[in-house]
């Protein structure tokens, strides 16, 4: 006679939030189930949910799980061991039922970059006291493994520089006006139809959420506090259709990038639209797929493609993370204890160096232009070319030019400093020869 197998206890997991990624975590973790209980060793069960509309269709049965209208009351439910935070939001009930699971001792897994980006540290502090898991492999850059990647595969390495495209739905927009010719809002909508873009796009075009991905991963590649206050931050949604075709004529891509680099004054943060060579690997990541590149002194250069949004690329990385917790193998959430992350100095944006793309709309008088140009000399600037071109439209309207209407006059830069080019644009503008702000888009080449 054998004794009896010990019982294997399956975990029991809530998930709050059936949106667009709860809704496929779900659906992938009753479709997997088998699969999953066999790779780690036990079963992983959903018990309970919350979201705010009980009877919404959400393409999932969920006769079987227990339902709570409050996501706080879901974390602290006794009869789940791991909580699932997949509502969104850096503070309210998201922040409310992360703080009550990790403070109860239960394991969470979170895709809310927003969340981690303004609290990650003290909800790492709150989860190494109580012994808890806090793992957030789907809040950067989407389906990527760049978490697991930066604080597991690269352990024996020093990061110098990491950046990427991390914002699938800004991807996805500027892809479909340079290659379709659509406007902004056509591709804004498709991406929130396609469950791309965030509950407030705001997030995504102007920017932000970058910036939230883009702390979590400079805290991870550089062993530092994150720090979200200090990246500079630009979003998108001032590239027009003109800006793109330049773009093209001259050689390059726009993408709104994440950089964060160690620099000789400090660790440099920006998130901006960038003009990318049009030959380069980064301008050929395309649509709603992501791209980090990490430089390390081991590796060399190491570059992760893939989908950075949508619900099955999330949900395949949040099924990652339960699955960790399930085996018990999730380690601290930035790889270190809270205590030993280096608080890091900050690169002011003013040092940044590098070649600038330059917008102005000229007033079409003689003297203009070069009145602008002498300008750039004065502040040490040299120019790798100029070129004064009307769009389309104001060409079909007024073939001669005889309007007076303003000129939209590119000069492309050779690197010089952000602070240079910030004092010259201002001498211009007080010079009243361009009658906008300057579209002032930064050129990164490889
Ligand atoms: P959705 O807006 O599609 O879903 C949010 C869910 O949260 C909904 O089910 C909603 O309920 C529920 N919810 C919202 N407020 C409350 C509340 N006060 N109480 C209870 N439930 C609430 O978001 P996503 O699924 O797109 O995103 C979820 C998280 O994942 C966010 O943090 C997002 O940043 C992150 N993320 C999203 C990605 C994506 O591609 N979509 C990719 C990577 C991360 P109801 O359905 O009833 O309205
Ligand atoms: N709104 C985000 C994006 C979701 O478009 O990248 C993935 O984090």
């Amino acid at each position: 006679m054998h004794a009896p197998l010990p019982e294997i206890m399956p975990l029991r997991v809530g998930i709050a939030g059936l949106g667009t990624v709860g809704a496929a975590v779900a659906g992938i973790l009753n479709r997997q189930a088998n699969q999953l209980a066999a790779r780690c060793g036990r079963p992983i069960r959903v018990t309970a949910v919350s979201a705010r509309d009980r009877n919404r269709d959400r393409g999932i049965d969920l006769a079987g799980y227990r339902w709570f209208d409050d996501p706080v009351a879901l974390a602290s439910d006794p009869e789940i061991d791991c909580f699932v935070e997949l509502v969104g939001g850096s503070d309210g009930p998201a922040r409310r039922a992360v703080e009550t699971a990790l403070a109860a001792g239960k394991h969470v897994v979170t895709a809310n970059k927003a969340l981690l980006a303004a609290h990650g540290l003290a909800l790492s502090e709150l989860a190494e006291r109580t012994g808890a898991a806090l793992a957030f492999e789907a809040s950067s850059a989407g389906g990527i493994p760049v978490v697991k990647t930066l604080r597991e595969a690269l352990a024996g390495n020093n990061v110098s520089k990491l950046y990427g495209i991390l914002n699938g739905t800004c991807n996805y927009i500027l892809s479909r006006m340079e290659t379709e010719g659509l406007t902004f809002d056509d591709c804004l909508k498709d991406a929130q139809r396609l469950g791309y873009a965030e509950a407030d796009p705001t997030f995504d075009v102007e920017g932000f959420d970058t910036a939230h991905k883009l702390a979590i991963l400079t805290s991870l590649a550089f062993g530092t506090k994150i720090d979200a206050e200090a990246i500079h931050v630009e979003g998108i949604s001032s590239i027009t259709p003109f800006d793109l075709r330049m773009a093209d004529d001259l050689g390059f891509r726009i993408k709104l990038l994440g950089v964060a680099e160690r620099t000789k004054t400090g660790i440099e943060q920006r998130v901006h639209p960038t003009m990318v060579a049009k030959t380069s690997a980064i301008a050929q990541v395309m649509g709603v797929t992501n791209a980090v590149t990490i430089d390390a002194d081991a590796v060399g250069e190491l570059t992760l493609v893939g989908p950075g949004a949508g619900g099955g690329p999330t949900a395949s990385a949040v099924i990652a993370d339960i699955a960790d917790v399930a085996r018990g193998t999730v380690g601290l959430p930035f790889g270190l204890p809270v205590s030993r992350l280096e608080q890091p100095v900050r690169s002011a944006m003013q040092r940044h160096e590098g070649g600038y793309y330059i917008r102005l709309a000229v007033a079409d008088r003689p003297g203009a232009a070069a009145a602008i140009v002498t300008r750039m000399a004065e502040a040490g600037i040299s120019l790798e070319s100029i070129v004064q071109r009307r769009s389309e439209a104001a060409a079909a309207r007024d073939p001669e030019g005889r309007s007076g209407a303003p000129v939209p006059v590119v000069l492309i830069t050779y690197a010089t400093t952000e602070r240079a080019l910030r004092d010259a644009l201002a001498k211009v503008s007080a010079d009243g020869h361009i009658s906008e702000n300057p579209q002032v888009i930064r050129i990164e080449r490889e």
